[in-house]
């Protein structure tokens, strides 16, 4: 009997990749579009596993009802849990398995394309040029080489963005209770995290989000900081109070934001609303920066990651199901 598998908030891309990867394997996958919320868990009647993203609500009234109709395993298509009550899996005995790295390099190289395209203007130039406007008024950037870079976290992720910046020839600052020896022999240098807001033009967040790091980033953080600095989120949304960073910008503490996580970011991102009213007004401040770039969540986004997200996925999948649970990409025993 295959494995009867719910996959919530499935994209074309997610039925692709999935569907590939579960093509010689004992799994049937069922797509539903919806997120995973209150509303929508009904549509797990009948099957073993829901396979969710970054944004489906995994708390402690969806975990109990996905219980009471069964759902024994919680497959996540991503590397962060921030969003599922664990405590409350555990206590339905329902396993809890994620992708814990795929392809760290991935965002990594996102986190530099929203640097370089925030530093050298890019985004603005190109709307220029397409225009015939050929003036580099406002388009002034800065050399990033012997510039000081802040990362926040050195695990996966920080460490591969340690290892573009110090290509880059960047002074790279890092903080993190885990120190990683890699980092060290990159050339990257561990200090505390107000010696990092010290010191950084640039200062980068790959922690994830936990009781301990929502709002690191928050009105005192910023005040830490030098006049201008640029400050970069790939990681979760609400590692940064957006209410204190648009008060950072408008004092012209913070230089340039570039975001591609957003606290509110639950019900507006993966999906077309160009043609609605946002009715998020926080959101809608950020937009009228000239010096903040937003993209809406793409940092996993590449060929390469979608399908090392779906084979882990699929695997973990069958091994719960043949009890081969391992610890790394389970969170629950
Ligand atoms: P990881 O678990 O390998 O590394 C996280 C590091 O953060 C660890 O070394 C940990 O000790 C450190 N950390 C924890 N608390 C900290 C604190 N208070 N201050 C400084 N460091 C702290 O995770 P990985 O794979 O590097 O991913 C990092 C985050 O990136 C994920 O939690 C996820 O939220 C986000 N992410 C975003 C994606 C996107 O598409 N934008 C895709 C994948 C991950």
């Amino acid at each position: 009997m295959p494995v009867n598998v719910a996959v919530f908030s499935a994209q074309p891309y997610d039925e692709a990749s999935l569907t590939a990867a579960a093509a010689d394997k004992s799994v049937a996958l069922t797509f539903f579009p919806p997120a995973l919320t209150q509303q929508t868990c009904a549509m797990a009647k009948g099957f073993s596993v829901v396979c969710v993203f970054v944004n489906d609500t995994l708390d402690a009234e969806v975990i109990s009802t996905l219980h009471a109709l069964g759902v024994k395993h919680i497959a996540l298509r991503c590397a962060g849990y921030n969003n599922v009550d664990l405590a409350c899996a555990q206590a339905h005995n329902i396993a809890v398995s994620r992708v814990p790295a795929y392809s760290p390099e991935t965002v990594a190289e996102h986190t530099l394309a929203l640097i370089l395209t925030l530093n050298r203007k890019t985004h603005h130039a190109y709307n220029r040029v397409r225009e015939g406007n050929f003036s580099l008024n406002g388009l002034l950037g800065f050399t990033l080489h012997n510039k000081t870079v802040g990362v926040v976290g050195t695990g996966e992720i920080g460490l591969a963005v340690v290892r573009i910046l110090r290509g880059f020839g960047c002074r790279v600052l890092c903080c993190d209770p885990q120190k990683n020896p890699a980092v060290e022999s990159l050339g990257g240098e561990y200090v505390s995290a107000d010696v990092l807001f010290d010191r950084s033009q640039i200062i980068t967040l790959h922690c994830p989000l936990t009781e301990h790091t929502a709002h690191f980033i928050d009105a005192d953080a910023i005040a830490k900081m030098q006049k201008g600095v640029m400050l970069i989120n790939t990681s979760r949304g609400a590692i940064v109070d957006t209410r204190a960073a648009i008060d950072g910008l408008k004092q012209k503490k913070i230089g340039a934001l570039g975001i591609d996580v957003y606290e509110q970011e639950a019900g507006l991102f993966f999906t077309d609303r160009s043609l609605q009213i946002i009715d998020d007004d926080v959101f809608e401040r950020l937009l009228t920066f000239p010096n903040v770039l937003i993209t809406g969540h793409q940092g996993f986004f590449t060929q390469e990651a979608l399908t090392e997200i779906a084979n882990t996925t699929i695997n973990n999948i069958e091994d719960f199901a043949h009890q081969r649970a391992t610890q790394k990409r389970f969170l629950l025993s």
